[in-house]
């Protein structure tokens, strides 16, 4: 029996991904735009074998809950019904980071997991099937996959055969950092998925939310490929800003942030103001991630650590796409 281990990072979106065409296929209502992080990672194994009557899902070394363990699960179906067996595995998930706290730990997870479980094949997948995949588990798992800048198709097709993540440029492009200021170690309230249908079904800007996305992630392309720092962070701040808006203007309104949250968007643009180059975004969670020109980043952390609120900080550079890591024959 082999025991196979994957490690995949983060990503975060400077477009954002908040709702869906299509429930049960997971396709996702807008396009997104992201980037990939180093220093936060999912180290996944995954050991099929012959002695379990169900999967076994650890996550951070205590037996995950049953909603985790039956997202895992659903993964796994596939990847057996592909390789005609029906062993089940033994998973343990590792993060580094907190998790379900808005750090995108289920994009990091779904992808180090279908990583380690597609190594398994005699026949592999490839990337792109792979990427349709992991953004069935979860929508923005598929830019997970890959290392840099990287696009998540909103696609066309019924079948979601074209709503794919797709690499945009390498890290070597622009080497942006990222620091993220921490004001909470709790989990969420209300995960992604509940959030997303609960604006799609309710908020009055919901249309608006859709159409706006279509032009960001154009402007941020274009932004990324010329390298122009004040284009990415206007359009990158305005689709974190709208998603928000969105997501608050639901009945009721979901809101995400903390007082210091607030505080630290009051600051990233004072230290804008200041000269240095750095712009912010926010997931569903109270962090904020400040995004800079390497040469800013240590100023922008050192300001920020400051903060009250702000328990600690993490700086990362933008990182690889999953991959393998070991390969174990184990008895
Ligand atoms: C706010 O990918 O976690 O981080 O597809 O329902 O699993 P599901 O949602 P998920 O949503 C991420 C939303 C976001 C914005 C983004 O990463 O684009």
């Amino acid at each position: 029996m082999k025991k196979i281990t994957a490690i995949a990072h983060p990503n975060i979106a400077l477009i954002k991904y908040w709702g869906k065409r299509d429930t049960a296929l997971n396709l996702p209502a807008t396009h997104s735009l992201s980037i990939t992080l180093n220093q936060l990672e999912t180290r996944t194994s995954v050991r099929f074998t012959d002695q379990l009557a169900a999967d076994r899902v650890c996550l951070n070394d205590s037996p995950a809950s049953a909603a985790f363990s039956q997202r895992v699960s659903r993964c796994l179906d596939t990847f057996r019904s592909l390789s005609g067996s029906s062993k089940f595995a033994t998973v343990n998930t590792v993060n580094n980071f907190p998790t379900a706290a808005g750090l995108a730990s289920s994009a990091s997870g779904f992808a180090a997991l279908l990583t380690a479980a597609n190594a398994s094949l005699v026949r592999p997948l490839d990337k792109i099937q792979l990427a349709i995949l992991a953004r069935q588990a979860s929508g923005s798992a598929g830019r997970s996959l890959f290392d840099g800048f990287v696009i998540q198709h909103r696609g066309e097709r019924d079948d979601g055969g074209d709503s794919v993540a797709e690499p945009l440029y390498s890290r070597d492009h622009w080497p942006l950092e990222v620091v993220i200021a921490i004001t909470s170690e709790n989990e969420k309230k209300t995960g992604s998925t509940d959030g997303m249908l609960h604006t799609a079904a309710t908020a009055p800007y919901w249309q608006s939310w859709i159409d706006q996305s279509a032009t960001d992630i154009q402007a941020a392309t274009s932004a990324i490929r010329r390298r122009d720092f004040a284009a990415l962070a206007a359009v990158s701040e305005a689709s974190c800003l709208a998603m928000h808006a969105v997501m608050q203007s639901a009945r009721p309104g979901l809101l995400y942030w903390n007082g210091t949250t607030v505080e630290l968007i009051h600051r990233i643009r004072e230290l804008r103001t200041s000269g240095l180059s750095v712009f912010f975004t926010i997931d569903a969670g109270p962090q904020l991630k400040a995004v800079c020109l390497p040469g800013d980043a240590e100023a922008v952390e050192t300001d920020l650590a400051a903060v009250p609120g702000v328990i600690r900080t993490l700086r990362c550079q933008l990182g690889a796409g999953a991959r393998v890591v070991s390969t174990v024959d184990e008895q």
